[in-house]
C-alpha cells in the first residue's frame, strides 16, 4: 500500500509542537531546584528528608529511593505502586505527591511535609489518648480509608506509623508502597480479594495470614488496632515474636484492660471480627457508612471534619 502523505505542518501546530515539548511553561522540577534539610525518617529502601523550594520557599518532604538497591531487592513494582497510588489521591488526610523526578542513583518523591510527625510518637509520649481525642484521631482516619477505597486503594499497612500528623495536628496518612490498587473487571466492578503482602505483624488480618488475601475491609482490622491502641497504649496482639503475634491474631487472642470505654470496647468487638465480611465496615458504601454510624463516633461532623480544630492532646 502507498505510504500516506501528510500535508505539511502549519506554523501554528509547529508552534504548539514546540511549546509543548521544548520550551514547556511549566519546566520539570529538578534536584537543584530544593535545599534539603535534616531527615525525617528512614526506611529499608528510602530516606525522607526536609526540602524547601527554592523558587517560593515551600516546604516539603522529599522521599530519596536508591536505584540499584530497589532493582537488586526487586521492590521496581513497589514503588511505582506507590507513585501510581498517590497520584490518583488528593484529600486533605493522605499525604500528597507533588512531584517526581531522578538523577542517576536515586529517585525522589516530593510530598506533604508532615511536620508534627507519626502518631505513634505521641502514642509514646502520652501513654495513651482520651475519648475526645481516640474519637477524632479515628473518624479522621476513617474518613482517610474512606476516600482511598472510593478511587479503589487498600492501603494493606496501616499503622501509628504511618499515620502522620500536620502543624494543624490533622491526619495524613502515608507510605503507599504496599497498596493494591483494585482493578476492575469487564462488568466494571472492583475485583476485591488480591495478592500475598504481609504488612507489620501486629496490624496485619487474620485473612492476609490464613488465605494470602487483603481486601477493603482488612484496612478496617488495622482500624480496630489502631483505635485500640489509641486507648489501652499498646496495641491488642504483641507475641514475644512475630510467629507468636500471628497466632494471637489467628486466635483473636486478646483481651480489654480495665477502664476501657464500653462504647470504644463495642467497636473494636465489632471491627476485630476474623471474617473480612462480618467485619463492620465491609459490604461497600452501606457498610462504611453503618461504621461511621456506630455510637462511638456520635456527636462527629463528619461534613466539617478536615475543618475542624483538633482536640488538644493531654
Ligand atoms: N516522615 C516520613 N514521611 C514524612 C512526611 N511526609 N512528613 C514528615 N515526616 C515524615
Amino acid at each position: 500500500p502507498p505510504t500516506p502523505t501528510f500535508p505539511p505542518r502549519s506554523n501554528s501546530e509547529q508552534t504548539l509542537k514546540t511549546q509543548l515539548s521544548h520550551t514547556p511553561s511549566v519546566r520539570k522540577k529538578g534536584v537543584k531546584d530544593f535545599e534539603f534539610g535534616k531527615t525525617l525518617g528512614e526506611g529499608s529502601y528510602s530516606t525522607v528528608v526536609a526540602a524547601r523550594d527554592r523558587s517560593n520557599n515551600r516546604e516539603y518532604a522529599v522521599k530519596i529511593l536508591d536505584k540499584k538497591h530497589i532493582i537488586k531487592e526487586k521492590k521496581v513494582k513497589y514503588v511505582n505502586i506507590e507513585k501510581n497510588t498517590l497520584n490518583k489521591m488528593n484529600h486533605p488526610g493522605i499525604v500528597r505527591l507533588y512531584y517526581t523526578f531522578q538523577d542517576p542513583d536515586s529517585l525522589y518523591f516530593v510530598l506533604d511535609h508532615a511536620k508534627n510527625g507519626e502518631l505513634l510518637t505521641f502514642i509514646k509520649k502520652l501513654g495513651s489518648f482520651d475519648m475526645d481525642c481516640t474519637k477524632f484521631y479515628a473518624s479522621q482516619i476513617l474518613s482517610a480509608i474512606e476516600y482511598m477505597h472510593s478511587q479503589g486503594v487498600i492501603h494493606r499497612d496501616l499503622k501509628p506509623e504511618n499515620i502522620l500528623l500536620d502543624e494543624k495536628m490533622h491526619v495524613k496518612v502515608t507510605d503507599f508502597g504496599t497498596a493494591k490498587i483494585l482493578e476492575q473487571n469487564a462488568e466494571g466492578e472492583e475485583d476485591d480479594r488480591a495478592n500475598s503482602f504481609v504488612g507489620t505483624a501486629e496490624y496485619v488480618s487474620p485473612e492476609l495470614l490464613k488465605e494470602k488475601a487483603a481486601c477493603k475491609s482488612s484496612d478496617f482490622w488495622a482500624l480496630g488496632c489502631i483505635i485500640y491502641q489509641l486507648i489501652a497504649g499498646r496495641p491488642p496482639f504483641k507475641g514475644a515474636n512475630e510467629y507468636r503475634t500471628f497466632q494471637k491474631i489467628v486466635n483473636l487472642e486478646y483481651s480489654f484492660p480495665d477502664g476501657f470505654p464500653p462504647v470504644a470496647r463495642d467497636l473494636v468487638q465489632k471491627l476485630l471480627v476474623l471474617n473480612p465480611s462480618e467485619r463492620l465496615g465491609s459490604g461497600g458504601k452501606a457498610g462504611v457508612e453503618r461504621l461511621k454510624a456506630h455510637p462511638f463516633f456520635q456527636g462527629i461532623d463528619w461534613d466539617t471534619l478536615w475543618q475542624q480544630p483538633a482536640p488538644n492532646l493531654l
